[in-house]
């Protein structure tokens, strides 16, 4: 679930070194984005967005998240899942806090992964668990196959997690979300190439970077209107000028989804 480095590295550093050195010439850089939490963004509760879920180890130490969508079903990252069994995953709700000890843990009776799954650079990055145990919190709606019209660019979309706030930064202990726009597939595909699957994956992310999930945001949710559109997925670094966060377009795994969740 680690950060994806491969041959586009060189290029992104590159990119970055470049706007670090804009930012130095420039006294007031306006034109960048505000550093915010994920990387970029503020601090928020599960009280705000109760259907977001830990995924645990059995230790309860949070590896990544999660959406709630039914009160015993998860919609998650496939490469979270990858290695995982049964009974080495717990999902934890109504925890704002990494280091808090309230809410409901569940045990996991089913894990489904994407069978087409391999790597997240490759799509079909999504997964559902089935809970042991009934969370009492809002579920949250996610996309039909149909509404492909919600990833327009330049839409704004809200992404939700604990991960690092900082490309080689800790995690957040506090929930944190942010604002990022939806990236045209074009612009993506200029930025990441063959890597980016336009069927499968959808971008979001500001020009010259500042905002962006990061390490341990993977399986949360990508929120357009309010509703799951994404999944937390992948990308080169965090938050870099260029290379935007790269999210699992939910549109086109609606109906499996859909299936998990009344499996
Ligand atoms: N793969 C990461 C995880 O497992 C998420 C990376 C998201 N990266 C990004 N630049 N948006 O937590």
């Amino acid at each position: 679930m680690f950060g994806l480095n491969r041959a586009i590295k060189t290029a992104a550093a590159l990119v970055a070194t470049a706007a670090a050195a804009a930012t130095a010439l420039i006294a007031a850089p306006t034109a960048l984005a505000a550093p915010q939490p994920i990387v970029g963004g503020t601090t928020t509760t599960t009280t705000a967005y109760p259907f977001m879920m830990q995924i645990t180890d059995a230790s309860q130490n949070q590896f990544c998240g999660g959406t709630l969508v039914s009160p015993t079903k998860v919609v998650t990252a496939a490469h979270c899942m990858v290695g995982e069994s049964t009974g080495s995953v717990r999902v934890v709700g109504g925890r704002t806090y990494l280091n808090g000890t309230n809410g409901t843990v569940s045990r996991v009776s089913r894990i489904w992964i994407n069978p087409g799954y391999t790597d997240a650079t490759n799509g079909d990055d999504v997964a559902v668990l089935t809970l042991s145990t009934s969370m009492p919190y809002t579920t949250a709606s996610y996309v039909s196959s149909a509404q492909t019209g919600v990833y327009a660019a330049g839409t704004t979309a809200r992404v939700v997690g604990w991960g690092t706030t900082s490309e080689n930064g800790s995690s957040s202990n506090q929930l944190r979300t942010a604002t990022v726009p939806v990236v045209s597939d074009s612009s993506c595909r200029t930025s990441y190439g063959s890597d980016f699957v336009q069927t499968d994956m959808v971008c979001a992310g500001y020009t010259s970077g500042g905002v962006d999930t990061c390490q341990g945001d993977s399986g949360g949710p990508l929120l357009i209107g309010g509703v799951l559109a994404g999944i937390t997925s992948w990308g080169e670094g965090c938050a870099r000028a260029g290379y935007p966060g790269v999210y699992t377009r939910l549109t086109t795994f609606s109906n499996l989804v859909t299936a998990q969740v009344n499996a």
